[in-house]
């Protein structure tokens, strides 16, 4: 079968549901160990308390693979989230979970491409996009992500670093073969990142070191990463991801 990067995700789930975690739960799948669900549930959360969701807040989790790492906090909150995959077994897989906490009537879950969405402009108060651009064709999701965010509304995005150390590991031909065949993966410098959010009428706020290769830093509380990441221009230029909160003008 030919890899596309439509057809990508798909294939990884139906492998092994661990693989479209990334890299290092890759790793876990092919020795047989179990995701911890609650860890990915738990920076879910911090990441949503970032935003300040209110209760009538729509919010889009967009990609949001089967794991639901912000639609699960989100549902459990009462906050009325809009989910969408473009894989359909992540779909499945999600409203599985969130059967399991009978939380299904929370959440409205939609199998959808991030470049093509089906809503109107100015939708949603907050969105996340987590852990998927690097796939993708970056001028087109930010300006389909914009269209859906209201004016005001915030963000959450990440974008691989393309200077972080971790990435070049990551560039390297031969383990991106074995990681995801011949799709292309993105990596970006911050001053791209800028010059497309602007031509779409988005702001970064603020940024954050969520995500990284290395677990004992995953576990670290949100703001120790941010005083250990912080470098000039107030951003983080050492972090594997472009982890930012982003204002829509
Ligand atoms: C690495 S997983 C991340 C899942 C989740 N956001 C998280 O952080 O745990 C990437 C997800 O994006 C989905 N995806 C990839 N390309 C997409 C697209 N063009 N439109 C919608 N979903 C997409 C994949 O099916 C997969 O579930």
């Amino acid at each position: 079968m030919k890899m596309t990067n439509e057809n990508v995700w798909e294939h990884f789930y139906k492998k092994n549901e661990s693989f479209s975690l990334g890299f290092s739960y890759y790793i876990f799948g092919i020795f047989g160990k179990e995701v911890d669900e609650d860890k990915i549930w738990k920076d879910g959360e911090r990441i949503i308390s970032l935003l300040h969701p209110k209760k009538n807040d729509k919010i889009l989790d967009a990609c949001c693979g089967s794991f639901g790492r912000i639609t699960i906090p989100a549902a459990k909150r009462n906050l009325r989230v809009t989910s969408v995959d473009i894989s359909p077994t992540a779909i499945k897989l999600l409203k599985n979970r969130l059967e399991r906490f009978k939380l299904s009537k929370k959440c409205i879950l939609r199998k959808a491409d991030v470049k093509k969405l089906p809503f109107s402009n100015n939708y949603f108060d907050k969105v996340f996009l987590l852990n998927t651009p690097h796939f993708q064709d970056l001028d087109k999701i930010i300006k389909e992500i914009s269209r859906v965010t209201k004016k005001n509304g915030l963000l959450f995005i990440n974008f691989k670093n393309s200077e972080s150390f971790a990435n070049y590991f990551y560039k390297n031909p031969f383990f991106q073969r074995i990681l995801v065949g011949k799709i292309k993966m993105y990596f970006y410098p911050l001053d791209e990142l800028k010059r497309n959010f602007t031509k779409y009428g988005l702001q970064i706020v603020d940024a954050y070191s969520v995500f990284s290769p290395f677990p004992f830093y995953m576990n670290l509380p949100l703001t120790l990463k941010q005083r250990i990441m912080k470098r000039a221009h107030g951003l983080y230029t050492n972090a594997h991801t472009w982890d930012l909160l982003i204002k829509k003008l």
